[in-house]
């Protein structure tokens, strides 16, 4: 696959750490309800669109896509680091894993129902972010759903703020900012839940979900 830079670096440090990862969530949902929360509603809210598959982009080692999949929806994951695409077909042989990024997706406009990316836009350059909102404004379907997971920080005028990730660089953003990069690309929010710092030691930062969705008017503003 060719791509940026950051692309390259990521898919790197996500393959040599793959296993490591895949060790380090396991388990984790199943422990904590906070987390899990959201991606109940986000799930119920697809299903009651009666809208068309979901995409788990950034997937790793594709416990989520197992988890939407476990609530009822038809969900696939797509992830640039083929070790964690190997992983995941391994461990969940019946769901489908692809390779690839999230700004520039292997699927037609306007074809799924909706869009997981958890933790994933963390490593994506704050100026590169609107590039990807747009790519998931294009494989949305009008009215599809987005649940966007991410560390949070609170500076009103900043949108991300560098942090030193175990894995490789990566950004803290802003809620407010994020929501309105995501009105700019025709999604918007219909709720959040930010879980204070002190609730998750492994982490140690507020963690953000937001969840939104593509306007029913399917041109972009
Ligand atoms: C922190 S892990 C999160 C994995 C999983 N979503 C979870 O919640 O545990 C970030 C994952 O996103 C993938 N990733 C990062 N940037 C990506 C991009 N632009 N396109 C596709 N995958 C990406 C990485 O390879 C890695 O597997």
């Amino acid at each position: 696959m060719i791509g940026p830079d950051f692309l390259h670096t990521t898919r790197s440090a996500y393959d040599s750490m793959a296993v490591q990862y895949a060790e380090f969530v396991s388990g984790q949902l199943e422990r904590d309800p906070l987390d899990r929360s959201m991606l109940g509603v986000f799930a119920e809210l697809v299903q009651d669109s009666g809208a068309g598959p979901v995409a788990d982009l950034g997937c790793g080692p594709g416990h989520v896509t197992a988890h939407l999949h476990a609530l009822g929806l038809t969900a696939f994951g797509v992830d640039v680091s083929p070790e964690m695409i190997g992983l995941a077909r391994q461990a969940y042989p019946d769901l489908r894993f692809a390779e690839g990024s999230m700004s520039a997706l292997d699927l037609p406009d306007g074809t799924l129902g909706g869009i997981l990316a958890r933790y994933s836009i963390i490593h994506t350059p704050p100026e590169r972010l609107p590039e990807v909102f747009a790519e998931f404004h294009r494989v949305l379907t009008p009215g599809g759903h987005l649940l966007l997971s991410f560390q949070a920080h609170d500076v009103p005028s900043e949108l991300a703020e560098a942090f030193d990730h175990t894995v490789s660089l990566a950004y803290r953003w802003s809620p407010d900012r994020v929501t309105d990069l995501l009105r700019e690309s025709g999604i918007v929010e219909v709720a959040r839940l930010v879980i204070a710092a002190e609730q998750d030691e492994r982490r140690g930062f507020p963690q953000a979900h937001l969840l939104a969705r593509k306007a029913a008017d399917t041109t972009r503003p």
